[in-house]
């Protein structure tokens, strides 16, 4: 090759790899303050239309009593009754939050546990990112991956998702 055709050549190639790169480069990691923030933001769906509080089931690591909201992305994969069907799995983005309360008047919410589906996550452990915070946002983040979570989540077989079959 000559020097005349060289440069632009060389120039070309150099620009095509950086558009490449560009294309590939995976979304920036999750973090605590922007799931935090979303997960406390508007455009949620409690559990079966029900915002009334419960008391959680004797399995629960959470204790106390809860209510459970989805956003839309997860809402929208609720076609069986108002649960996820039998097998089936959430949609990238979806976001369920479990809001953590003292008593069952619905006033006392003292925090969240929240699951985010995000399987090409860092911070991923069976898809899911796993946070439980105060209503500050400070909690188990999820740089733990989930270590303490994913053992229970794991025995059912709706995604993780407890709640389905012990509040059908
Ligand atoms: C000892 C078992 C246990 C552990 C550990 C546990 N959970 Fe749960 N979780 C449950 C059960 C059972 C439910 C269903 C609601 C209830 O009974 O409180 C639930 C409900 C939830 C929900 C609502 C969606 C669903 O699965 O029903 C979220 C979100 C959640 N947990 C997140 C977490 C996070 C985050 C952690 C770790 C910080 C965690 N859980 C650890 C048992 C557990």
């Amino acid at each position: 090759m000559t020097r005349k055709y060289f440069y632009p050549v060389f120039i070309f190639s150099l620009l095509f790899l950086v558009e490449c790169r560009k294309d590939t480069t995976p979304p920036a990691p999750e973090t605590d303050a922007a799931l935090f923030a979303r997960a406390t933001s508007g455009g949620y769906t409690y559990y079966k239309g029900d915002a009334s509080v419960h008391h959680s089931s004797p399995q629960s690591a959470h204790g106390g009593f809860f209510r459970v909201r989805f956003n839309a992305i997860a809402q929208a994969a609720l076609t069986d009754q108002g649960k996820l069907p039998t097998g089936a799995t959430f949609p990238n983005g979806s976001i369920i939050v479990k809001e953590l309360h003292n008593d069952s008047t619905g006033t006392q919410l003292h925090g969240y546990a929240i699951m985010e589906k995000l399987p090409s996550d860092t911070s991923q452990a069976d898809g899911w990112i796993w946070a439980e915070v105060n209503t500050s946002g400070a909690g188990y983040t999820i740089n733990n991956k989930g270590a303490i979570c994913t053992g229970c989540h794991s025995i059912d077989d709706r995604d993780h998702v407890r709640l389905f079959d012990l509040f059908p």
